[in-house]
Formats: C-alpha cells, sequence, structure tokens
C-alpha cells in the first residue's frame, strides 16, 4: 500500500547538524520527498500534535521540548511509509533501539529521540492536515521510482 507519513526532525536533530544525515536514511530507502520545510512549533501545535500524551507526566516535558528550537517538518511517500519510517526510526528510547537505526545510531535520551514519524496512516493525514498546507506538498512524478519498486 503506498502511504504518506508526516516526518519531524526534532530540535535536537537541528541543533546537532543532524537534518542531513536523517534526509538521507529516509532519500536513500527509496521513499520520496513530498514538503519539507523548518518551522518553530507553537505550544498550540504542540498540543494538538501530541494530543494522545495529554495528562501523562512526561508531556509538559514534551511540548516544552519540541517548542525549544526549530523543527524541520517533512512529508514522505512509498510503499508502506508509515511502518518503514518507523522501522528506520528505531524505538522510542534509544538505549533499546537496534544499531542500523536512527536513534539507535545517533541518539541515547528518551526526550532527545532526534526524530518524530506518524504511528499510523490515521495519524499520519491527520498530522499532515495540522503541518502543511496542500499547495505545501508536492504530488510529482519521480522517476527512479519504477526502479525502486516494480
Ligand atoms: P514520536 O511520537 O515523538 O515520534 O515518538 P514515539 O511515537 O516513538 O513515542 P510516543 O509514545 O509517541 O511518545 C512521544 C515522545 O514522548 C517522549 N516520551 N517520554 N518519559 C516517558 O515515559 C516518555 N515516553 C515518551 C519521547 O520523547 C517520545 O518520542
Ligand atoms: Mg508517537
Amino acid at each position: 500500500m503506498i502511504q504518506r507519513t508526516l516526518v519531524l526532525v526534532k530540535p535536537d536533530g537541528v541543533q546537532r547538524g543532524l537534518i542531513g544525515e536523517i534526509v538521507r536514511r529516509l532519500e536513500g530507502r527509496g521513499l520520496k520527498l513530498m514538503a519539507l520545510k523548518m518551522i518553530r512549533i507553537t505550544p498550540e501545535l504542540a498540543g494538538r500534535h501530541y494530543a494522545e500524551h495529554k495528562g501523562k507526566p512526561f508531556f509538559d516535558g514534551l511540548v516544552k521540548f519540541i517548542t525549544s528550537g526549530p523543527v524541520v517538518a517533512t512529508i514522505w511517500e512509498g510503499r508502506e511509509a508509515v511502518t518503514v519510517v518507523r522501522t528506520l526510526m528505531g524505538s522510542t528510547d534509544p538505549l533499546k533501539a537496534a544499531p542500523g537505526t536512527i536513534r539507535g545510531d545517533l541518539a541515547l535520551d528518551l526526550g532527545m529521540n532526534l526524530i518524530h514519524g506518524s504511528d499510523s496512516p490515521q495519524r499520519a493525514e491527520v498530522e499532515i492536515g495540522l503541518f502543511f498546507k496542500p499547495d505545501e506538498i508536492h504530488d510529482y512524478v519521480r522517476t527512479a521510482d519504477r526502479w525502486i519498486v516494480e
């Protein structure tokens, strides 16, 4: 199934100079970049994006962190893109993330875990709507795609 997913390079990834590394891993896998921008997430947007975590003990710290500096927001499309991105990211806690994953190779802290990826196709569509206007999303033909999926 062809899916779209929202990926954020979190403030720690921007600060550490890992934007290119993270984008490279997703591009290299064969996913197609449909949108990309740098933004500062407002507390309101953070609350909507992380609505499922409202009331949990880590919620306030999570909002503080995600609003603490610019992030890079992206949309990726491809075969099973939601699961593929979650697998590339690795476990939420970088100490448990497998080597070869973004978090398993590049992070050490549960809060500063570099990357967000939507956890279901339904959430992906909601999150894409929160972060992007329709005219910011590019639905183009990429000639390499016929060498990625038959
Ligand atoms: P994300 O939403 O950021 O892509 O991460 P995720 O799906 O792997 O993890 P999720 O359960 O959605 O949690 C969102 C972020 O909250 C922080 N967190 N802290 N202290 C804690 O127990 C705890 N649990 C989660 C993590 O930074 C996680 O990325
Ligand atoms: Mg999540």
